[in-house]
């Protein structure tokens, strides 16, 4: 099929923002079809989760991390239990604050997403637990509660099967569309992508704080996740805006090589399991973006057999860039999680130095220590950065690539009139240019100011053309999911410096390909983001996440 006649690389085309022209929305907020923020299922038991004061913690008594420690997975492993769930989700997925503005108030969650509309909804499938349901369930998290629903209890044999006697659960992610569309018209399905990629790693992270792994599991087709899950399930969706399935990630409390067996068996096992709750109805009115849908349907994931050359395996080893990390003061992994925000604006003047710049960099790059490691596949996403203030760096227009192939051809395609000058000794990071970048980021970041005012900012490169004739039109998600993932560890990174970041979905398209020189899709830039000294809005009132814990 040539570019032109396939509908990924319509949809791609079609929703780039212009100079002249933006993606296709409704160009107002209607505030009258607002979809809810939380989404619940009515008639399908709950449980409270711990730290909750009325949730069992089972025995279970979180071990305090480091946050540098938290990428070695070197600490002591939690058996799986409510409590540890529990824990999980509450530093995954679970909310970090309320904010108010006069006669506004709005939740914040671990996981950031576009807008702060967060169409991502999560399940958990795993065995009876002291606390949950007698028996082997998948339930929803409700992250207003705190709370897992119950929707389908199964047979204990078949889950037996499916662990094989080893400790592992299962999350599954989904998008609700009309969320991200709701305001953002036919570019909200690459936002839902994104934010689907920062919840992977937001998982991920919260399961190394108990010593656990995580492996995304590329087998598991969309359907056979929307069959486990109950989202293709029409009867307890009645008038309910529909969740397209994403992915399923596997969490291993020991040393589970990280394949799930017995897919089948699960499906059957759910198949003949006991369903309850309706899901709620976000809004009473809803505008149909089409070529959302035609996307969805254009890169539905067939699944496919664990790839040859493991990447898991590649990524075994010790990393040679873990040694390029600045040391600092120890810092307690779960607060650092809990503290992550968004600036929304930067200081324009206060700059980091170059130590702490290059190993927030460094995170960014592969190996069996860092989030990206529960990724199948080899990284596509390479860094352009625009430095602006790094003491000890000259600014200017920097490259860092986060595979040595795919970098290679990379800087092949990048026009003669950049320079490719080395800027470390071992880190992949070369400069194509000095001078003042900062109305230039602003300009291709749609002319916001936090793309200039920070320290740095970049976009992430793609390698767009190549894995999409490698792995067929779902990996479009996919390299969405993988620029979501190296967005969260900035965001903690950017906290562990003390300093600040945000994720920029709204930037020009091509105009950041033309300041490259990149012709066709070899490379395409998929989210631009950004790192600077924060102001604080003071307007604002912080509360904390829920009543039961400590005020800010
Ligand atoms: C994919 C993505 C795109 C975003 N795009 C922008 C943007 O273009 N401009 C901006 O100011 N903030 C942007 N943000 C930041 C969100 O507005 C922010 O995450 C959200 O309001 C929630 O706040 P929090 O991150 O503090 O939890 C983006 C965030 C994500 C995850």
């Amino acid at each position: 099929m040539e570019q032109s006649d396939s509908p990924v690389y319509r949809y791609h085309d079609g929703t780039k923002h212009q100079f002249n022209r933006f993606a296709s929305s409704l160009g107002y907020l209607d505030w009258a079809t607002q979809p809810r923020p939380f989404r619940s299922f009515a008639g399908s038991p709950a449980y409270s989760l711990y730290p909750a004061p009325d949730a069992p913690a089972d025995g279970y008594t979180p071990v305090a991390v480091d946050y540098d420690h938290l990428f070695e997975h070197v600490g002591p492993r939690a058996t799986i239990s409510a409590g540890a769930v529990g824990d999980l989700f509450r530093h995954a997925l679970g909310l970090s604050a309320w904010k108010a503005y006069e006669s506004s108030r709005w939740a914040l969650r671990v996981n950031p997403s576009s807008g702060n509309l967060h169409p991502t909804e999560a399940y958990v499938v795993c065995d009876a637990l002291a606390g949950l349901s007698h028996h082997p369930a998948v339930y929803h998290y409700a992250a207003d509660r705190h709370a897992l629903e119950e929707r389908c209890a199964f047979d204990r044999d078949q889950w037996k099967l499916v662990a094989d006697g080893n400790d592992v659960l299962l999350v599954a992610l989904t998008s609700i569309h009309w969320r991200e569309s709701w305001k953002y018209g036919e570019r909200a399905f690459r936002y839902c992508q994104h934010d689907l990629g920062h919840a992977i790693a937001a998982v991920s992270l919260a399961a190394s704080l108990l010593g656990w792994r995580t492996q995304l599991l590329p087998t598991w087709s969309q359907r056979a996740i929307a069959a486990l899950v109950g989202v293709d399930r029409d009867e307890d969706f009645v008038e309910a805006e529909r969740e397209e399935p994403g992915c399923l990630l596997l969490i291993t409390a020991d040393r589970t090589p990280p394949v799930a067996n017995g897919a089948d068996e699960l499906l059957e096992a759910v198949r003949r399991g006991r369903w309850s709750g309706r899901a709620s109805q976000l809004s009473e009115d809803h505008v149909q973006w089409t070529f959302i849908d035609e996307v969805a349907a254009a890169s539905e994931d067939p699944g496919r057999s664990w790839p040859d050359s493991s990447w898991v395996q590649n990524a075994s080893g010790p990393t040679s860039w873990s040694r390029n990390l600045p040391s600092r003061a120890s810092m307690g992994a779960r607060s650092l999680i809990l503290q992550r925000r968004s600036a929304l604006a930067f200081d324009g003047r206060s700059p980091i130095d170059a130590e702490t710049f290059f190993g927030m960099l460094a995170r960014t790059l592969p190996g069996s220590t860092s989030p990206s490691s529960c990724l199948w596949w080899t990284p596509r996403i390479h860094l352009l950065l625009f430095v602006h203030r790094v003491t000890g760096v000259a600014p200017g227009l920097y490259m860092l690539g986060r595979d040595p192939a795919g970098f290679d051809r990379l800087t092949r395609e990048i026009g003669r009139q950049h320079g490719r000058e080395p800027a470390h000794h071992s880190l992949p990071i070369i400069c194509l240019g000095r001078g003042d970048c900062r109305s230039l980021a602003r300009r291709l970041s749609c002319d916001q100011d936090i793309a200039s005012d920070g320290c740095f900012s970049l976009g992430m490169i793609a390698d767009f053309d190549a894995s999409l004739a490698e792995y067929g039109p779902s990996f479009y998600r996919h390299l969405f999911w993988e620029s979501g993932v190296v967005g969260q560890i900035l965001y903690l990174e950017a906290e562990a410096a003390g300093v600040r970041a945000t994720g920029i979905g709204c930037f020009y398209d091509d105009p950041v390909h033309q300041v490259l020189g990149l012709q066709g899709h070899a490379f395409q830039s998929l989210y631009h983001f950004t790192v600077g000294f924060p102001v604080e809005d003071r307007r604002l009132t912080t509360e904390q996440g829920y009543a039961w814990e400590k005020r800010p």
